[in-house]
């Protein structure tokens, strides 16, 4: 067989661990060719298609690393316009790759989901520090990512408390709130607002001035996606033919403008940005991550194309690509999570 390997979509902590899996197990069972495939689906749009065969000794040493020796991309859309889908296709023909292994977000799989009509068949392995993909109950990268916020939210902290400050740290995770939120209870916030619950600025201005009176300092952990109730959603750009086409950001300034003529302490904003992508994968993302790899190859060595590597029920399994195409898991109203915070004090910014 030939299986062609690519990562899409933002770049995320263990997707060289996924790579080194896939090609070792698919070499080991010793009827398999592996391509890499640069930048994504980038790498099958041009009429020279940007491949390179993956050896054993290539995918070694390179579990630990982040990022991806294959690059990636996050706006490249094979289904953009007809010649680009047919030149896809030819691609496809022309190397004659009988599957891909397609490792991204929920963008990639209904790219991969898409491809299908120009004969591309694809298994997908969920990638993602958003921890957004439907039927997964968790993404390698996350682990990582809410391990690099909750040290950031804990060195804001000591500065907060010297400056008797309101810190604003606000966070990536597109429409999902899970990276806040498990990096919010793991680095002691005191008030984290999420995509899926809109923040009334009265209740965060309550909790900062009773602090005032107290501690004396507040963090608010912020997700990219949270908004106020009654505003709309905090957009940083728009981007033409990406398969995500809106890039989020910013919320945390709109956030401290709001609620600094209502507080005697100095609020500051910091946006974490791409360092919550970035790093080396931490063990757990080292585990997941090679498992997810390893189990991909057992879905093209066992014929089961079209299907993605997930973790329910803390168990490796598959779902149809289709079923997963264009939708987002988001956190849950009613999650223990939330239940668990509240009771312990943590401000929600509900009404
Ligand atoms: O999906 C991963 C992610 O890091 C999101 O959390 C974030 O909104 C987006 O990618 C940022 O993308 P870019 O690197 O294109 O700014």
């Amino acid at each position: 067989m030939r299986v062609g390997v690519l990562t899409g979509g933002g770049d995320c902590p263990g997707l060289n661990a996924v790579i080194r899996a896939v090609t070792k197990s698919l070499i080991n069972h010793g009827q398999c060719e592996v391509l890499g495939i640069a930048d994504g689906f980038e790498g099958l749009m041009d009429a020279s298609p940007r491949v390179r065969a993956l050896s054993w000794d290539e995918v070694s040493g390179i579990l630990h690393i982040g990022g991806t020796i294959l690059g990636t991309s996050n706006s490249a859309n094979p289904l953009r316009d007809a010649a680009t889908l047919a030149q896809v296709g030819r691609n496809v023909k022309a190397l004659a790759l009988d599957v891909v292994v397609a490792i991204g977000g929920d963008g990639t799989m209904s790219l991969a989901h898409g491809l299908t009509q120009v004969g591309l068949q694809c298994v997908g392995v969920p990638k993602t520090i958003d921890n957004d993909i439907a039927n997964c109950e968790r993404s390698f990268g996350f682990d990582t990512a809410v391990a690099t916020v909750t040290e950031s939210l804990r060195r804001i902290e000591s500065t907060a408390m010297s400056h008797h400050r309101v810190m604003i740290v606000e966070t990536m995770g597109r429409h999902a709130g899970w990276l806040a939120l498990e990096s919010g209870i793991a680095g002691a916030a005191d008030i984290i607002l999420l995509p899926e619950i809109d923040y009334d600025l009265q209740s965060i201005i309550k909790v900062c001035q009773e602090r005032e009176r107290r501690q004396r300092y507040t963090i608010i952990c912020i997700g990219e996606g949270a908004k106020e109730s009654g505003q709309s959603l905090t957009v940083r750009e728009r981007i033409a033919h990406s398969p995500d086409p809106v890039r989020l950001g910013g919320v945390g300034h709109v956030l401290r403008e709001r609620l600094q003529p209502h507080l005697q302490s100095e609020v500051r904003t910091t946006v974490l940005g791409h360092v919550q992508r970035g790093g080396d994968p931490t063990p757990f993302d080292r585990v997941l991550a090679t498992q997810f790899g390893h189990h991909a190859a057992q879905l093209v060595l066992g014929g089961q194309l079209g299907h993605m590597v997930t973790l329910q029920n803390g168990r490796i399994g598959s779902v149809a690509i289709a079923d997963v195409a264009n939708t987002q898991r988001t956190v849950p109203l009613d999650s223990p999570l939330l239940t668990m915070a509240r009771d312990i004090g943590i401000c929600f910014g509900e009404a």
